[in-house]
């Protein structure tokens, strides 16, 4: 079993979209794909609706998933932490506790060569068009992730 946290600020946006797409695209018996933020504003609710809305309409159901916050134990059951930006890096690395731990994390956009950004936008203030884009960089990514995690099982 391969073991993948998706990680952003509130794990109400884009890692419960990360995390959805993901599980899309592997072989759930031998990949296990959650997500969690950095933040506990938002501990115990729904993914945002347009987080809900968008993946709806490619074809996820992500309304099984509840937010709850990152926690240091989670750097021994994952073996890959991707995060959403460089401010969700910071906020993770800060609570590594040696090398092994810090290695796990990456940045998700990096997965793809051809991404034009580094940094998946926190599109909670945006308008819908927003979690559309934000939808579309994260499938690019968990794509080539996916092959990559195929590949190894
Ligand atoms: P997310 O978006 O990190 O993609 O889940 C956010 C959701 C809520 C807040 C910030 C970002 N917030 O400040 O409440």
């Amino acid at each position: 079993m391969i073991n993948v946290l998706m990680v952003c600020l509130g794990n109400i946006c884009r890692s419960p979209l990360a995390e959805g797409i993901l599980k899309s695209k592997v072989n759930n018996e031998l990949v296990y794909v959650d997500s969690a933020g950095t933040s506990s504003f938002h501990s115990g609710e729904l993914p945002d609706r347009r987080s809900i809305q968008v993946a709806r309409k490619y074809g996820i159901d992500i309304t099984d998933q509840r937010s709850r916050l990152f926690k240091v134990t989670d750097f021994d059951k994952f073996d890959l932490i991707y995060v959403m930006d460089k401010s969700n890096y910071q906020n993770v690395i800060n609570l590594a506790r040696n090398e092994q731990d810090r290695v796990k994390v990456k940045l998700i956009l990096k997965e793809n060569p051809t991404a034009s950004l580094h940094e998946v936008p926190d599109p909670y203030y945006d308008r819908e068009l927003g979690f559309e884009n934000v939808y579309k960089m994260l499938d690019a990514s968990c794509e080539i992730i996916a092959s990559n995690l195929n590949y190894v099982n």
